[in-house]
């Protein structure tokens, strides 16, 4: 049997517009911003290495499973979660991992439309020359300035959730699609134009050697769990968006090879991103580890130095902008589907309840660099420990029980008809991944995280 089920959502109008907009859900501040920071700040080579087995042995065979339980279930990743437990005759309370998704989709987008705010004053303030012939003292004294003023990062964190909150009202044909489709390819450009930039600071063999020369002395328990959520943050995968764009993935399309394409397209735009920022970083004897502020830090100065920077810049934090408005469309579709389904809300309700709830949680965010900036729980302020419980605990933890669920409660014959893999080498392959290697990965890297494993 096959997936004759269409979602109460529409459906993508072919292979390639799901792969578009599944990238676009996956590229996003998590490649361009996140990834270079923790990279850095993680001692570069032992996580980008442990960041790309996982990507590798857990993101893609978790990737199939999502999109196959969304195009086999067709609702809201609870109810699909509910459906496809029922019809395996397991516990109605599967469903609860489909809930859980949809509240890390709001938790993580509480804050990455703050971040999403701090691209868009970028977007501006690189364009009215805020930058011009600034040194790193000076862009990085801009930052702390920027970030240290509530009012305004408040302003701009509303901005960027009305901009979410307007596209995900009008559904997932107009919507998301349009949305996606061209500029995607210009961000990638203008990251590789970048990276040429980079190659002209003659720092390019040491930010090479940062990210990729093999040094295990930095590799700690916290550096795997965080290399860990990082991949499955990157691929936007434990909490429901893929399984809620699988869900508006026509039948009969190959779900392995869509799946590594967008894993493919996702881990080289986030190394891509690595290789143009770290020469920079060392060209101006900056902090590999200095978090958050990363790019912010490090980019304007490179469009200070460049011909044509402010133009550069310009259209720089304006694709940024796009692929972080593309993620967080789809951060929070799982929570506005489920309002739809539950409640029987309108769409544009149920877009505009869960945008104001999102956005109030995001003041959280907002203060933890300015008036919050001394309150701190485990060392962390409130925007460390979301970020910490959402992508390194509450991601990887999804994606285990996902991992389970498929691996060892679906009927195989389901996963079977639904991957198209008709049992052969392929099917195996991602059967004993999801089945064994993924679960006791991830198991091992949180006991090593919690010190257990040493
Ligand atoms: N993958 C997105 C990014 O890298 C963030 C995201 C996470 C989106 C989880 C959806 C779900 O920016």
């Amino acid at each position: 049997m096959t997936s004759e089920r269409t979602s109460l959502h529409g459906q993508w109008s072919s292979r390639w517009t799901f792969i578009l907009a599944t990238t676009g859900a996956a590229v996003g501040l998590g490649n361009i911003w996140k990834f270079p920071y923790l990279a850095g700040e993680h001692g570069g080579s032992a996580f980008v290495l442990v960041y790309l087995i996982c990507v590798a042995l857990l993101g893609i065979p978790m990737m199939m499973a999502e999109v196959m339980l969304g195009r086999r279930g067709r609702q809201t990743p609870m109810y699909t979660m509910r459906s496809l437990a029922e019809e395996t005759h397991r516990s109605r309370h599967w469903q609860w991992l489909g809930f859980a998704g949809t509240l890390t989709g709001v938790l993580i987008l509480s804050y990455y439309s703050v971040i999403g705010g701090w691209t868009l004053a970028y977007a501006f303030r690189t364009g009215t020359g805020a930058f011009h012939d600034a040194s790193a003292e000076g862009v990085s004294g801009l930052f702390n300035d920027f970030v240290g003023d509530p009012l305004a990062v408040f302003g701009w964190h509303s901005l960027f959730m009305l901009m979410t909150m307007v596209v995900v009202a009008f559904g997932v044909q107009k919507g998301l699609e349009r949305a996606t489709k061209y500029l995607m390819p210009a961000l990638v450009v203008l990251l590789l134009g970048l990276v040429g930039y980079s190659a002209t600071t003659g720092y390019m063999l040491e930010g090479v050697a940062f990210i990729f020369a093999p040094d295990f002395s930095r590799l700690t328990g916290t550096s795997m769990l965080a290399a860990m959520g990082q991949a499955f943050f990157s691929l936007s995968l434990g909490m429901g968006t893929i399984m809620i764009y699988g869900s508006y993935l026509p039948a009969g399309v190959s779900i392995a090879r869509t799946s590594i394409i967008v894993a493919l397209a996702d881990t080289s735009i986030a190394v891509i991103a690595g290789l143009a920022i770290f020469p920079i970083v060392f060209a101006n004897g900056l902090e590999p580890g200095a978090g958050p502020s990363l790019i912010f830090e490090t980019l304007p100065l490179a469009f200070a130095q460049m011909t044509g920077g402010i133009l550069i810049g310009v259209m720089f934090f304006i694709l940024l902008l796009v692929a972080a408005w593309t993620s967080s469309i789809s951060l929070i579709e799982p929570a506005v589907t489920l309002l739809v389904e539950k409640f029987r809300m309108t769409r544009l309700r149920a877009s505009v309840l869960s945008g104001l709830v999102t956005w109030v949680l995001g003041l959280g965010t907002v203060f933890s660099f300015n008036i919050w900036a001394d309150y701190r729980i485990f060392d962390k302020n409130f925007f460390d420990l979301l970020d910490f419980l959402t992508s390194n605990i509450m991601l990887p933890l999804g994606g285990l029980f996902i991992a389970v669920f498929c691996g060892w409660l679906l009927a195989r014959e389901v996963s079977q008809t639904e991957l198209r893999l008709d049992g052969g080498p392929g099917f195996h392959l991602w059967h004993g991944l999801i089945r064994y290697v993924a679960p006791i990965a991830m198991l091992i890297v949180f006991a090593y995280a919690v010190g257990v494993i040493r």
